[in-house]
């Protein structure tokens, strides 16, 4: 079985579904509210679980009831949580969420705890693969990058500046159009694959500059695209861990995406495994 070791956020999400997003300054009312747990970090390691790999989680939350309500479902799927540390001084990230009936969504994320996450205190654990993204300190995910020996992924999301060595370092590096756009040239310090999401386009895969594969995403009734590139970042790393080629790797990541967008929420729509493999 494939190891996996994430280290990232923990949010609980509130999250209003709304008729359209509101301009700068409207309210709108009308809307009716989910609470779901999600932060990119545990959305991620919850999706390599769902896909069969052994997961453990490196996180940081506050001493409340909201991680409680945050970890729910990464403690019921089995995801280790052994070093999921607690700060006291801290609440648990709590992200606000609008989702129109379309699936676009914004997010606005109060990190709380996710800010504070170090290894300093922690023995990193050995896996096959490590996947990053940029919910919690630039440092943390620096260092973490540069002490660990197997598959490293970073998603860059959000995307804001970081140390050249996290892109560098990385084997390969998720973005979405949007991200790529930010990024720009620098997605060329990547010294392995970039794979860029399109959304309802899908996504493609590069090498040194040069794409090495193209897929469509599947056609969905797509309702909540929350969490849904964590699932392409889970999902791609788990299979090209498993040595899968990278063209089937992409569409089999591309699938557990759309698949994701069907089901409002982040985590309660994660697939398995054997739902993937149907749509393929
Ligand atoms: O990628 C989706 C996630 O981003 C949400 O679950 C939310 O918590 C934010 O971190």
């Amino acid at each position: 079985m494939t190891d996996i070791l994430v280290i990232g956020s923990v949010n609980l999400d509130l999250s209003a579904s709304v008729s359209r997003l509101p301009a700068p300054g409207e309210t709108i009312t009308g809307a009716t509210l989910g609470r779901f747990p999600g932060g990119k970090g545990a959305n991620q390691a919850l999706a390599a679980r769902r896909l069969g790999a052994n997961v453990k989680l490196i996180a940081c939350v506050g001493d409340d009831a909201t991680a409680d309500e945050a970890l729910a479902l990464v403690r019921a799927g089995g995801v280790d949580l052994e070093h999921c540390m607690v700060d006291a001084n801290e609440p648990t990230g709590v992200a606000l969420i609008s989702v129109t009936p379309s699936g676009e969504n914004h997010i606005v994320v109060a990190p709380g705890a996710n800010a504070r996450l170090t290894l300093d205190n922690v023995d990193m654990p050995e896996a096959d693969a490590l996947i990053c993204q940029l919910e919690v300190p630039g440092a943390t995910i620096a260092s973490a990058a540069s002490t660990f020996a197997g598959f490293f992924c970073v998603n860059l999301a959000p995307a804001r500046d970081i140390d050249k060595s996290i892109i560098e370092r990385a084997d390969l590096v998720v973005v979405n159009e949007t991200e790529s756009a930010w990024y720009g040239e620098r997605l060329s310090l990547c010294n392995g694959m970039v794979a860029t999401t399109y959304g309802k386009a899908g996504a493609e895969l590069s090498l040194n500059g040069k794409n090495i594969a193209r897929t469509d995403a599947l056609l969905v009734n797509a309702i909540d695209a929350t969490g849904a590139g964590d699932v392409f970042t889970a999902a791609l790393t788990v299979a090209l861990v498993e040595q899968m080629n990278p063209a089937d790797a992409l569409r089999f990541a591309c699938t557990a995406a759309s698949v994701a967008t069907t089901i409002r929420g982040a985590q309660p729509s994660l697939p398995s495994r054997k739902e993937i493999d149907a749509r393929l």
